[in-house]
């Protein structure tokens, strides 16, 4: 960790200087609290965004900084929780007065009154984002660490500045935040902070499912998101914000036969689309992909374990989790369903022999995301026989490969009908019915079983044959 003199230095950018000015003028303490000082500490990269405490009004000093830099920027003010925020040079920069808050039991809004900068601290999450480095002329740069934060991320600790019971429960997502730091930073969460979690799990249900999704989405975009869903899983937080998961948990056994435990065979293949995806949606399919198996296992003795139209189920239970959470209802959605949908496709061919009408359905139904849909399918090998391992790998090689070729040849990634409706009623002299359907589909299954061409050529000859087995005439006009 480096020593007091090089904060100073760190504290470089003109908006530091300007708030030390302003805070100057109006005679209050102004600090540098929270994520900046933690990261900075860290050396981890910045993230455009900068928390200032003032001991006194965060609005009033807002207003000063904004009258002392150049372009005068917009101050946002957020009188209820009297707070302000300016952007500078593409950083947001909240102000907030140093609070200390008491929270009555059957209230979940804080009243705020005014504190010391100790009050603030106190009420912060955890002792590596209480952190604050002082921007007063006198000791520019000087670290306020009152609960040896320094410390916690020199061991890498996440610990809460007070009984954990009462930071929690002060605001319960503070629970995610614990899991979501441990995932992002590779830290430990405390002994007394985890079990405060496990203890204090039911009161998660009264923070809204936005909140916990933007959790979740770092816990997702980490390097190795499993560490977060272990933690989320033991604490017994899973249990309630995503019970399809838990439900996967666990490996039955009837006459000897065993399925595998799809809750960890399910981290695992989210770990492994971790380095091959920044996409978060396509983590979430990774994170779905299985839930469809809870409720569609059966076991029989002919066969053993079963799970069959789990893709189907699950997909649809994808639009109700997302509806659940308040998660976003648009294509993000529907992107995520249809990759659990089609999430076995890829890997039934590749354990057969890849034909190119199978490849070329693929496409067909996969459309623009095919290549998401073998990122997923390569992610969810996990078997620990290497021979399988190699064999699969190798198979989706080949899918990949072929996946090329069909589609320099045949183009259905975005297949257009290349007969219209229109033309098989001009030339056939029909009106509206079921004839038009059959010819149409009768075309599209040509072209995917690769009996014809995707042009037009091919699919007119093709036309006027069927149409000719059909009956139908050539309207002469
Ligand atoms: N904070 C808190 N309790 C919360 C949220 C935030 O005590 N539930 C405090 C912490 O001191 C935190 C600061 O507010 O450092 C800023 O919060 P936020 O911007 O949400 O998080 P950062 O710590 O800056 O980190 P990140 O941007 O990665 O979320």
């Amino acid at each position: 960790m480096e020593n007091k003199t090089s904060y100073k230095e760190a504290l470089n950018n003109k908006i530091f200087s300007i708030t030390s000015q302003a805070a100057k003028e109006l005679n209050v303490k102004s600090y540098v609290i929270g994520g900046f000082v933690r990261d900075l500490l860290l050396k981890r990269d910045f993230k455009k965004d900068i928390d200032i405490v003032a001991v006194g009004s965060g609005i009033d000093l807002a207003e000063k900084v904004s009258s002392l830099l150049p372009k005068k920027p917009k101050v946002q003010v957020f009188k209820t929780y009297g707070t302000a925020m300016l952007r500078f040079e593409e950083i947001d920069i909240e102000f907030v007065g140093a609070r200390k808050e008491s929270y009555t039991e059957n209230s979940r809004n804080p009243q705020v009154e005014t504190g010391t900068l100790e009050d603030d601290q106190n009420r912060r999450d955890f002792t590596i984002n209480a952190l604050a480095l002082s921007l007063d002329e006198k000791d520019f740069g000087a670290l306020v660490d009152p609960f040896n934060g320094v410390e916690d991320l020199r061991n890498k600790i996440i610990r809460t500045p007070l009984d954990p019971d009462i930071t929690y429960s002060d605001d319960p997502l503070r629970m995610m935040r614990a899991i979501r730091f441990a995932t992002q930073l590779g830290f430990t969460i405390e002994e007394d902070s985890l079990t405060a979690i496990e203890r204090n799990k039911e009161r998660i249900k009264i923070i809204s499912g936005e909140r916990i999704v933007d959790e979740l989405n770092k816990i997702l975009s980490a390097a190795v998101p499993s560490v977060g869903f272990k933690l989320l899983h033991q604490t017994g937080l899973l249990h309630i914000i995503l019970p399809e998961l838990t439900a996967l948990q666990g490996v039955e056994e009837v006459e000897g036969q065993t399925h595998k435990d799809n809750f960890y065979h399910t981290l695992e293949v989210v770990d492994n689309i971790a380095p091959n995806t920044e996409d978060v949606w396509l983590r979430w399919a990774a994170l779905l992909h299985d839930i469809g198996k809870a409720p569609t296992k059966k076991f029989s003795k002919k066969v053993g374990w079963t799970f069959h139209g789990h893709e189907f189920v699950g997909g649809k239970m994808v639009k109700k989790l997302f509806e659940r959470l308040h998660m976003p209802l648009n294509q993000k959605m529907k992107f995520v369903s249809k990759m659990v949908m089609l999430s076995s496709r890829p890997i039934v061919l590749s354990q057969d022999i890849v034909t190119d009408s199978a490849v070329r359905r693929l496409v067909f139904d996969a459309g623009e995301d095919i290549e998401s849909l073998m990122t997923l399918c390569e992610a969810d090998i996990t078997t620990k026989n290497p021979n399988k391992f190699k064999k699969y790998h190798n198979n989706f090689k080949i899918v990949r490969q072929k996946i090329v070729e069909v589609e320099e040849r045949d183009h259905v990634r975005n297949f257009q009908p290349p007969i219209t409706g229109e033309e098989i009623m001009e030339t056939f002299g029909l009106t509206p019915g079921r004839e038009i359907g059959i010819l149409k589909e009768a075309i599209k299954e040509a072209i995917l079983e690769g009996e014809i061409h995707n042009d037009y050529e091919s699919a007119h000859a093709f036309m006027m044959a069927k149409a000719e087995n059909m009956g139908l005439k050539i309207q002469n006009n």
